[in-house]
């Protein structure tokens, strides 16, 4: 007999984990390491946040809450998404998680069982597709194209229904190519899955970092259609810079929710009573904070962007949301010099010290994920060097 659970053989551990530990080891040894990896924002959760949670502390707001969230958290989010999206969401409908992570997983934990196919896109947020194999469920991959800046296209995601299919997966914007699904296409997914009766679960966890004013109410979309199978999933940590704190929620039907509460009570119960605390005066607070970290991100998107791109051997997309870059730097691989895009990042990383997670974490070889959630500086100093490693395998392409 197996020493761990059969299921463990089926999941990967992240990727970014060996890149993250190599860094580690540069940085001890006292160089000048430039971080591109983190998933997460650099800045500071916002003070009155912050506040929040230390006023929590004091007032001894420090015992178990309801598993689901105390009910004033759950109305924020009804009222939140009231305001942004015009729908209508009562507080039996939404359970607070420990992130978005938690979210997907209570999710994938209710609804698939062994052998039950899940439909999702690629380049990939790779905890997508673990989560499902972890639930003994299948992922089934549609990929998409940097052609048309990798878009979701409505009949990939449709031929690859089967009668095995539980759930479609969409996450807009994307982690890592910045993209995001149109309206429409979401409107088409969402009638097929309708007539089908297949679950939709939508990962809204970088709804607010969408840099230009275009539509995206999913919420609307999927609600007019199919609201009896949609599950929306949540996030404080990339929009209130609140990561560390653990945050997050799912919209489901009130039935589904009885069964995250159920999960959820037998397991990890509520989040922090003073993470609670803190979200509901980040959701009902000022939200300056939010569109201060979004300008920010913005220049710096543009920023790097230019910067890399006018090497010819990367292209790259330019992302509408999120914070990352995914850059094509095929034209710098070949069979004499870098073979692929994680011999590319290693080299980097001993040449340059620079750390940026290969795309073949992502299920897209060829690319590299560089977060710009980190200063201009660093920014400016880690596409120096990323340049100058480009320049230097000129030579070994020319031969090749
Ligand atoms: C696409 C995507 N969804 C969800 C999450 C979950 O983040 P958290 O659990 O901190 O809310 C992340 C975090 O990196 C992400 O990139």
């Amino acid at each position: 007999m197996g020493m761990l659970a059969d299921r463990m053989a089926q999941v990967s551990a992240s990727a970014t984990l060996k890149v993250a530990a190599e860094a580690e080891r540069l940085r001890r040894a006292g160089h000048s390491v430039v971080d591109f990896s983190a998933g997460e924002p650099d800045f500071p959760t916002p003070e009155h946040v912050k506040a929040a949670g230390k006023a929590a502390i004091d007032a001894n707001f420090t015992r178990y809450t309801v598993a689901a969230g105390i009910p004033e958290l759950r109305q924020a989010i009804c009222d939140r998404y009231r305001n942004d999206y015009g729908v209508e969401i009562t507080p039996g409908e939404v359970l607070l998680t420990a992130g978005g992570k938690q979210a997907l997983f209570n999710t994938a934990l209710a609804l698939v069982n062994e052998g039950d196919e899940v439909i999702t896109h690629s380049p990939y947020w790779p905890t997508i597709p673990e989560q499902v194999k972890l639930v003994g469920g299948v992922p089934v991959i549609v990929p998409t194209s940097p052609d048309d800046g990798f878009t979701v296209h409505a009949e990939a995601i449709l031929a690859a229904i089967t009668p095995r299919t539980k759930a479609i997966i969409i996450n807009s914007p994307t982690n890592p190519t910045g993209g995001l699904i149109d309206e429409a296409t979401m409107g088409i997914v969402a009638d097929a899955a309708a007539r089908r009766g297949i679950w939709i679960v939508v990962d809204l966890c970088y709804e607010q970092l969408i840099y230009d004013r275009v539509p995206h109410n999913l919420p609307n979309v999927l609600f007019e259609r199919h609201r009896d199978r949609t599950v929306l999933a949540g996030s404080a940590s990339k929009a209130y810079a609140m990561t560390g704190w653990r945050c997050g929620w799912t919209i489901a039907p009130k039935e589904l929710t009885s069964a995250f509460n159920v999960i959820q009570g037998q397991t990890t119960s509520n989040i922090t009573s003073i993470t609670q605390k803190a979200a509901l005066a980040a959701i009902t607070g000022p939200q300056d904070a939010v569109g201060d970290m979004l300008s920010e991100y913005r220049k710096r998107r543009d920023n790097v962007h230019a910067w890399l791109t006018a090497h010819p051997g990367i292209k790259c997309v330019k992302p509408k949301g999120a914070f990352y870059l995914f850059p094509d730097i095929s034209g710098l691989l070949s069979p004499g010099g870098m073979k692929t895009s994680t011999d590319f990042a290693q080299a980097l990383i001993e040449k340059e010290h620079v750390v940026v997670t290969p795309g073949e974490a992502f299920d897209a070889p060829g690319y590299l994920r560089i977060s710009y959630a980190t200063s201009m500086e660093q920014l400016r100093e880690g596409a120096d060097r990323i340049l100058r490693f480009a320049e230097s395998l000129q030579p070994a392409r020319a031969g090749a």
